[in-house]
């Protein structure tokens, strides 16, 4: 075996159940191709009573890694015998790496999202006002990275408040390391003028509407769903009309993957023209009849 075919061997994957709407092969055989590195990346559907399984037998069939998705990403978090920092606070893992030593967990989607809105975006969250809907996987996944940036205030926003109180009170170390004031309220009762508004409820999935008024955006704020696709639309459009800057979250999708593809390789890829290229090829898809 020559030592290209080892490197070839090197295989990642995408765990979820589904997996298969997944845009992550895309992004990952794009980062590979731009830096040169060899290896494969495939989708892998894993049962749901077995994920544990899946991901041992993808190790042993020379898998180097995984990024792990819904509604897997509590249980990754079990199989890691080290965690970041940031994924010990979310109790989440969306990235895994098969050290010999044990295997790492991180998770990658906060600094996706931060980069995204502060790299892309070009919206510096220090000093401003950011509301979070949501209090599930993907507000906790996010929480601690959003601190980290340093807003003025955060304001953590639940239909159930006691679970955004919750998760509130699980960063509240985090927070005064960072000097950013965390509260939580409930939908009907936030404040108003948010700089920064992220959606991370799956309201939209269940066919709802924006499950707060518009007075929570200040003029000119920028609002983002962590969705992308269909799934986005209402959010994207309710935006638009209250005047706001739409984002939907196919930039955060990108970033997490490089910070994933770094994680394992050492390498920063660009992330740019593959968010201009996946963002083509599927308004390509949904212009097909
Ligand atoms: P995920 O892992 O995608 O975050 P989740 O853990 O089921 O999924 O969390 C879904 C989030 O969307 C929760 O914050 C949920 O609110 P509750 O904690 O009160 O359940 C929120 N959500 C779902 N449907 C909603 C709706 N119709 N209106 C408002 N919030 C909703």
């Amino acid at each position: 075996m020559t030592t290209m075919d080892t490197a070839v061997n090197d295989r990642y994957a995408v765990a979820g159940n589904p997996v298969a709407h997944s845009q992550s092969p895309f992004i990952h055989a794009a980062f590979a191709a731009q830096t040169a590195q060899a290896l494969s990346y495939e989708r892998l559907l894993c049962p749901l009573d077995d994920f544990a399984g899946s991901m041992k037998a993808f190790a042993a069939a020379g898998g180097r890694g995984s990024n792990v998705t819904v509604p897997f990403k509590f249980e990754a978090h079990a199989l890691a015998a080290r965690l970041s920092p940031r994924a010990k606070l979310a109790g989440a893992v969306n990235t895994l790496r098969f050290d010999q030593k044990g295997w790492f967990g991180d998770n990658t989607d906060g600094p996706g999202l931060v980069n995204d809105i502060q790299g892309n975006a070009g919206v510096s969250l220090a000093g401003k006002r950011v509301l979070l809907l949501g209090a599930g996987g993907a507000s906790a996944g996010v929480l601690g990275s959003l601190i980290a940036a340093r807003p003025a205030e955060l304001v953590l926003a639940n239909r159930t408040v006691d679970k955004a109180q919750a998760l509130v009170d699980a960063h509240s170390e985090w927070a005064a390391e960072y000097g950013v004031q965390v509260t939580a309220c409930s939908l009907t009762s936030c404040p108003s003028g948010f700089d920064v508004l992220v959606n991370g409820t799956s309201v939209s999935l269940s066919g709802g509407g924006v499950p707060v008024g518009p007075e929570v955006l200040a003029p000119g704020a920028l609002a983002m769903d962590m969705m992308y696709g269909p799934a986005a639309a209402p959010f994207l459009e309710w935006t638009r009309q209250h005047g706001a800057v739409a984002r939907d979250g196919l930039g955060m999708l990108v970033e997490q993957a490089a910070e994933s593809f770094e994680i394992w390789r050492g390498v920063r890829p660009d992330t740019s023209q593959v968010l201009a290229a996946l963002r083509q090829q599927l308004a390509e898809k949904t212009q097909q009849p």
